[in-house]
């Protein structure tokens, strides 16, 4: 996200609302519906909330400022972190047939990142031409328009109407229009639990036509050693990117976390399917947040949950689709990962 720009790290004030900006005859749009006033609003609430909590804990969205969007495309380059290219692979085998089942002339991307896997889909939809619109949807504004303006070059007959915002308030803010394929790679919606999860789902499925598909891909319950070393690389990459967030909170929040008084921690919880990462203080530690005048007391070896990474079987998969009004109509696995198919039920 945009937090890291600017004199303090987040850009000047701009009015509030909804901003559009881009020229429509260059084919790219941008919306932005989370300009830089929301986001250190949101970031300073999110802390209030989340540091004074027990657990401790901070939303994952926060990950993701540019270094940290750096770090997690370093991430998905480690030897151990098998999910972005066993998807990839997956949706080389499938993406035709994808393509073909959803008809689609419009591709929503949620969480999009870099959409570097998403030009497979692409490819796929615009074979013979149909493909009308990409819509990439992230709460990072300069990922986003670094990626569209990227494949706005790469695909000269597909528009690009990029949306800034987050999961958990624009989700109706993604325009309607066309057939459209609603793509939530690389298993980005198990950082949410169950329950936000289904919240999540639930507001997703209340924007569908009765055309439109979500192509969902998740990572696949397995072998815990696998698992682990997926978080635990051995390079540090996913450590240094956890460490992020304290950086983001020192400049952000004007914070002095001592990055070097926690650890990173990411296990296997079977309980709750789900891979807990965080930062474990080293020692008994008080932390001030100038910013939000918020003093915070760290126990020696306390636990600060930064992220879920939830994993997934096939049929609780589709039970949750389908609490949510979505139905299953096609499951794609490698044994590693999975792409569904799904529409509205
Ligand atoms: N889809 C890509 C990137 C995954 S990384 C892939 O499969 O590799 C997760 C992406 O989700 C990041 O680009 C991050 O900025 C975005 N993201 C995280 N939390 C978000 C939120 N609350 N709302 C919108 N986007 C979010
Ligand atoms: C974006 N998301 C799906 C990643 C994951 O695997 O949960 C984020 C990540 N965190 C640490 N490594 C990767």
């Amino acid at each position: 996200m945009p937090v890291g720009q600017g004199p303090r790290g987040l850009l000047g004030a701009r009015p509030r609302g909804p901003s559009r900006r881009g020229a429509a005859l260059s084919g790219l749009t941008v919306d932005v519906h989370l300009g830089p006033d929301d986001l250190a609003e949101a970031l300073r609430a999110d802390a209030r909330l989340g540091l004074t909590s027990t657990p401790k804990f901070m939303p994952p969205k926060w990950l993701y400022d540019h270094r940290g969007s750096e770090l997690f495309t370093e991430i998905t380059r480690q030897p151990e972190y098998y999910p972005t290219e066993s998807e990839r692979r997956l949706l080389r085998q499938t993406a035709d047939e994808i393509a073909a089942a959803a008809k689609s002339d419009t591709l929503v991307e949620l969480g999009s990142g870099t959409s570097e896997k998403t030009r497979l889909l692409l490819d796929s939809l615009n074979k013979n031409g149909e493909l009308a619109k990409f819509i990439p949807f992230d709460v990072s504004e300069a990922t986003l328009r670094a990626a569209g303006a990227a494949i706005r070059a790469e695909y000269p007959n597909v528009a690009v109407h990029a949306v800034v915002g987050d999961f958990d308030h624009h989700l109706e803010e993604i325009p309607r229009s066309g057939r459209r394929l609603v793509a939530f790679l690389g298993s980005t919606i198990g950082n949410l639990g169950p329950s936000d999860r289904q919240a999540f789902l639930r507001r997703l499925a209340r924007t569908f036509a009765p055309d439109d598909r979500l192509l969902l891909g998740v990572d696949l319950v397995k072998d815990v050693g696998r698992l682990e070393a997926a978080y635990n690389d051995a390079a540090g990459v996913t450590a240094r990117f956890t460490h992020n967030l304290l950086t983001v909170m020192n400049r952000e929040l004007e914070a002095d976390f001592d990055l070097d008084g926690f650890v990173h921690e990411a296990r296997w919880q079977p309980e709750h399917s789900w891979i807990r990462i965080g930062l474990r203080s080293r020692r008994r530690q008080k932390v001030s947040l100038g910013e939000i005048d918020l003093s915070v007391e760290f126990a020696d070896g306390e636990l600060m949950r930064t992220e879920v990474s939830s994993k997934f079987r096939r049929e609780s998969l589709s039970d949750e689709l389908e609490a949510s009004g979505l139905q299953t109509v096609s499951w794609w696995d490698n044994g590693d990962v999975a792409l569904t198919l799904a529409a509205p039920s």
